[in-house]
C-alpha cells in the first residue's frame, strides 16, 4: 500500500515513520511512504501558506493553492482515497480501518492552525476521518494513528499475526486479560487454565473472558453482538473462584450477565 502524508511538518512524519513497526514495514516493502511538504508549493517571499478566514473568527486556514498544488505532485489512481484528518470527521474506528486496508493508495491531508478551507474538502477529498471528539492543533499525530492502526492489519507488518487477531475491538470484543511471568506476584496468581497447558480450555477461557471484559467495560459494545451464549457465560463465570473474579475486577458482573441470560 502507498501512503502519501500531505503536511506542513514533515520532519515529524518522517522521524514517526522510519522507526518501529513501520520503519519495518516500509523495510519489506509492504507500505511505501511519500511525504510532501504543503510550504514548498507557496509563493511569495514568505512562503506564506495560510491567511484570515472570510467572516471573521480566530486564526487562520490553510489556503486552497498550496493543498491543490501538493495534491497534483501526487500520481492518482482510480481507487486512490484522498483523506483529510479531522475532528469532523468518521470517527476512526475497526470497521473503517477493514475498508481503508483493501486501498492500494492513501492520501492523508494534515490541517493546521484553524483547519483547511472546505473548496479543497468539497473537491478533493473522499473521506474525512477523525480520531475522536476533542481538537488537536494538526492532523500529523490523527494521521499517523491511523496508519499505525491500519498496519497492524495488514498482512506480514507484525511478527505474529494471531496476536493482532486477538486484540481488542479487532471483532468488537474488548481482549481477555493476559499475564507474563512470574506465576505468582504480590498475593496474585494467574488464573491456573492459563498455565495448564490444555489449549481447548484456555481457548474456552480466553472467549468467555473477552465478553465479560466486554460487558465491564465496554457495554455499549455488546449490544453489536447477537450470537453470545449467555447460559454458557453464566456457567463459565459461575465456574471462576472468587479469586479469579478479585484478580480480575469482573466480581461485580453476576446481575448484569443474568440479565442478558433472560
Ligand atoms: C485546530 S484543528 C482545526 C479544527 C477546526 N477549527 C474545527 O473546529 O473543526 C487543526 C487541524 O488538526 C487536525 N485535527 C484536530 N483534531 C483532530 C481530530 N480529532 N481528528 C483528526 N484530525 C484532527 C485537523 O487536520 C485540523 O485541520
Amino acid at each position: 500500500m502507498k501512503i502519501s502524508f500531505i503536511t506542513l511538518f514533515p520532519e515529524f512524519i518522517k522521524s514517526y515513520i522510519q522507526t518501529g513497526l513501520l520503519g519495518r514495514a516500509q523495510l519489506n516493502n509492504i507500505f511505501e511512504f511519500e511525504v510532501y511538504n504543503i510550504r514548498d508549493n507557496a509563493e511569495g517571499n514568505y512562503k506564506s501558506v495560510d491567511d484570515t478566514v472570510y467572516g471573521g473568527g480566530d486564526g487562520a486556514l490553510i489556503q486552497y493553492a498550496p493543498l491543490k498544488k501538493t495534491l497534483d505532485q501526487i500520481e492518482l489512481a482510480s481507487d486512490s482515497a484522498v483523506i483529510y484528518l479531522s475532528p469532523q470527521g468518521r470517527p476512526l474506528d475497526s470497521a473503517l480501518i477493514n475498508e481503508l486496508k483493501n486501498k492500494k493508495h492513501l492520501v492523508l491531508v494534515s490541517g493546521r492552525y484553524a483547519g483547511i478551507d472546505q473548496r479543497f474538502i468539497t473537491r478533493h477529498v473522499h473521506i474525512e476521518v477523525s480520531i475522536g471528539d476533542y481538537v488537536l492543533s494538526g492532523g500529523e499525530l490523527p494521521s499517523l494513528v491511523l496508519v499505525e492502526c491500519l498496519s497492524r492489519q495488514c498482512d506480514g507488518v507484525l511478527g505474529n499475526q494471531k496476536s493482532s487477531k486477538e486484540d481488542s475491538f479487532v471483532n468488537n470484543f474488548l481482549e481477555a486479560p493476559q499475564f507474563t511471568k512470574p506465576v505468582e506476584i504480590d498475593g496474585m496468581t494467574v488464573p491456573q487454565v492459563l498455565t495448564s497447558g490444555d489449549h481447548k480450555k484456555i481457548e474456552v477461557w480466553k472467549k468467555n473472558m473477552s465478553v465479560l471484559m466486554t460487558l465491564s467495560k465496554r457495554e455499549d459494545l455488546i449490544a453489536s453482538h447477537d450470537h453470545i451464549n449467555w447460559p454458557d457465560v453464566l456457567s463459565f463465570y459461575n465456574s471462576l473462584s472468587e479469586e479469579d473474579k478479585n484478580l480480575m475486577q469482573i466480581h461485580h458482573l453476576l446481575e448484569k450477565i443474568k440479565k442478558y441470560s433472560l
